[in-house]
């Protein structure tokens, strides 16, 4: 590669949407760095002394903070990396936000005002959240315990999330947008676990509970109490209705349909991810 040809740092480059959205700049033959903790350079949220060296000689940067850009405090951290990142040169950012959520909208207004070309991604429930995350644990078990009562969610496909920020991240005309992106359709969770029921022949099934329920059987499998308490706020905070609406932004972006919850369920059955002895 010539040491001018410029390049994309991916953070959470190893997670749902990081590596797809790796795979597909590979793919595309844009030259990728991998925002990592085991990556060479590491990046480490944790440790602001190794953003700098992930985000030399970088051009472009797709910014997915963990644990979540809605939990307290994130902003200020995502303010300090946008910042540092135009400092050191790179001239475009897109951060994936959670729909509805304060604090990611402060990320938002964070890198909005870094000086970068900003682009924000902000998506709904990430799909495989039910494969790729915690609740795979619960889907085997047969049991998706919730603080999510019967709201209806238009679950969205990691792969077009990162099919929207790869656009975002070498296309023209993403500069300044908000590409609030969802799946095609809304279903509750009960819906949700009924179609991977369905997908995988077993008994399962959705128990909306209380979010003190939900933080004590986080912690009771070893969560740290701090991330649960978060994580149900989180859900408290968007699960009230505000995001019970589905949008076209796949279509007008991709000039494709956004992938439906049924063809994810079928397809990630068939992988053996929710067998019980998984
Ligand atoms: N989950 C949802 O339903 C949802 C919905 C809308 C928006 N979002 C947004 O999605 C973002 C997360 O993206 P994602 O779901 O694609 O990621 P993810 O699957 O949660 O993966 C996170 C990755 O971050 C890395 N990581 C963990 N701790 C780190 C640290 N201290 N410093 C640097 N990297 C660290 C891990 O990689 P290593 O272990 O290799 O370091 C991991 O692969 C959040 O900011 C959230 O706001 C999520």
């Amino acid at each position: 590669m010539a040491a001018t040809e410029p390049t994309t740092l991916v953070l959470a480059g190893t997670g749902k949407t990081g590596r797809r959205v790796v795979a597909g700049l590979v793919a595309r033959d844009v030259p990728v760095r991998v925002g990592s903790r085991r990556a060479e350079p590491p990046f480490d949220w944790q440790d602001d002394t190794t953003w700098e060296p992930a985000l030399r000689g970088m051009d472009a940067a797709y910014v997915a903070f963990y644990p979540d850009a809605a939990f307290r405090g994130a902003a200020r951290t995502v303010g300090a990396f946008a910042d540092l990142a135009v400092a050191c040169g790179v001239r475009r950012l897109v951060l994936l936000a959670d729909r509805g959520a304060a604090e990611a909208e402060r990320c938002e207004q964070a890198v909005r005002d870094s000086g970068a070309e900003w682009t924000v991604v902000r998506a709904g429930f990430i799909t495989q959240n039910f494969s790729e995350a915690f609740l795979v644990e619960l889907v085997r078990a047969g049991v998706v315990a919730l603080p999510a009562g019967d709201v209806a969610e238009p679950f969205t496909d990691a792969e077009d999330i990162a099919d929207v920020v790869i656009a975002a991240l070498t296309g023209n005309g993403h500069a300044g947008r908000i590409h609030d992106v969802t799946g095609p359709r809304l279903l509750t969770f009960a819906d949700a676990v009924g179609e991977i029921a369905r997908a995988t022949r077993r008994d399962m099934r959705y128990l909306p509970v209380t979010p003190e329920r939900f933080v004590s059987s986080l912690t009771g499998r070893g969560v740290p109490a701090e991330y649960a308490a978060q994580l149900a706020g989180l859900m408290v905070e968007v699960f009230d209705g505000r995001r019970a609406d589905v949008t076209d932004t796949v279509e007008r972006v991709l000039g494709r349909p956004p992938r439906d919850f049924t063809e994810y369920a079928r397809e990630t059955a068939a992988t053996g991810v929710w067998d019980a002895g998984g």
